[in-house]
């Protein structure tokens, strides 16, 4: 039997993935599940928010799906999330948006797929106080970083049958920091000569997305653009709720979904576990257990199309009547 590190989260991820669990093990799948706690529920007892049990875990293990874990806003610790990145090297964010069934949203064209680096930049938060009224932070770009997350775009796009991979940056601002990342996609393509490519600044990105998604397939981008990217691609498809990712490195993976942990509606029975189910679902993949994946992700299509919806995707379904109703559908 497979054994896969969870990492339960905090705020809404305790429900979310007991739901997620409980739809893998009524599929069939018989996974042991090395649960794992990180993040401020932890750090009084072991004086960290990641542990290194946490990493011990996923190195043995190599796969992790993992509930989002708080980050204290503007003090405190730092974000568990880029910690585990970070000391696992995951350096590829992968966050396919998708159309779901039977989920209104403006567009019904979307099939793109962000590919963030995940190592460096700005969100690196390398960054200092200059005195009690300046700051200053380090926007990091390697050649070595840059080229490997473009390689893996054009990867990616080659398996996955895409025709063209897009990069995003302010080059021409950021002249030699995004200057470097475009140098990079540029001397990388080279090698790819079947794939089409395309150079948006990320302003013009958004702009693009939100009047035709239907444009863009795979696009490559630094760390920065592409957290804040892929919220506005989560946005095309419903929302967070329903925007799953992955942080894939070269011995480990980490799946989890775009969204936080929710304090807002955390505890109250309605979160939308889609979001992680369909990273789930990417991991079963990732794992070659692909028929459990596509028996699960037929579930979830046949739940949507059958009009039962959480309240976040215009619903009225509680988590556990939608996980229900999921299961029921197996
Ligand atoms: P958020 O993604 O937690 O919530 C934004 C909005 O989307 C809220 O209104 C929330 O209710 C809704 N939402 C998110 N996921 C949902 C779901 N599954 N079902 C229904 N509604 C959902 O973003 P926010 O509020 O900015 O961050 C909250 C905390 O999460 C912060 O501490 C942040 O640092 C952390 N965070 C953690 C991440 C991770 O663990 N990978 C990623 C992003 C944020």
């Amino acid at each position: 039997m497979r054994t896969i590190t969870l990492i339960n989260g905090d705020g809404i991820g305790p429900e979310i993935s007991d739901a997620v669990v409980k739809i893998i093990d009524a599929s069939g799948l018989k996974i042991n599940w090395d649960v794992q706690t990180a993040g401020a529920d932890v750090v009084h007892e072991e004086g960290t928010p990641l542990p290194p049990r946490v990493l011990e875990s996923i190195k043995v293990n190599k796969v992790a799906l993992k509930a989002p874990v708080t980050t204290p806003i503007g003090y405190g610790f730092s974000s568990v999330n880029v910690q585990l990145r970070k000391a696992l090297d995951l350096y590829a964010s992968v966050r396919p948006a998708k159309n779901l069934p039977n989920i209104q949203t403006r567009y019904d064209n979307v099939n793109l797929v962000i590919v963030r680096e995940n190592t460096e930049d700005l969100y690196a938060g390398v960054e200092h106080r200059i005195d009690e009224n300046s700051a200053e932070s380090i926007k990091i770009i390697t050649r070595k970083a840059s080229e490997r997350i473009c390689r893996y775009a054009f990867e990616y796009a080659v398996k996955h049958k895409r025709k063209e991979v897009c990069v995003a940056t302010k080059a021409n601002i950021c002249k030699l920091s995004d200057g470097l990342f475009l140098d990079c996609f540029r001397k990388i393509a080279q090698n790819y000569p079947k794939i089409k490519t395309r150079e948006i600044l990320v302003d013009n990105l958004c702009l693009q997305l939100v009047q035709d998604p239907s444009q863009f397939e795979v696009i490559v981008m630094p760390n920065l653009y592409g957290d804040i990217v892929s919220d506005l691609t989560a946005g095309l498809i419903g929302g967070l709720g329903v925007a799953q990712g992955a942080n894939i490195g070269e011995y480990c993976a980490v799946f989890e979904p775009v969204h936080g942990s929710a304090p807002d509606i955390k505890g109250q029975n309605k979160a939308n576990p889609t979001a992680l189910l369909l990273s789930a679902i990417e991991m079963l993949k990732y794992i070659d257990e692909t028929t459990y994946a596509e028996k699960i992700e037929k579930a979830l299509y046949k739940t949507l199309k059958s009009g039962i919806r959480t309240v976040d995707i215009g619903g009225t379904a509680s988590t556990t009547e939608f996980t229900d109703a999921i299961i029921s559908n197996l």
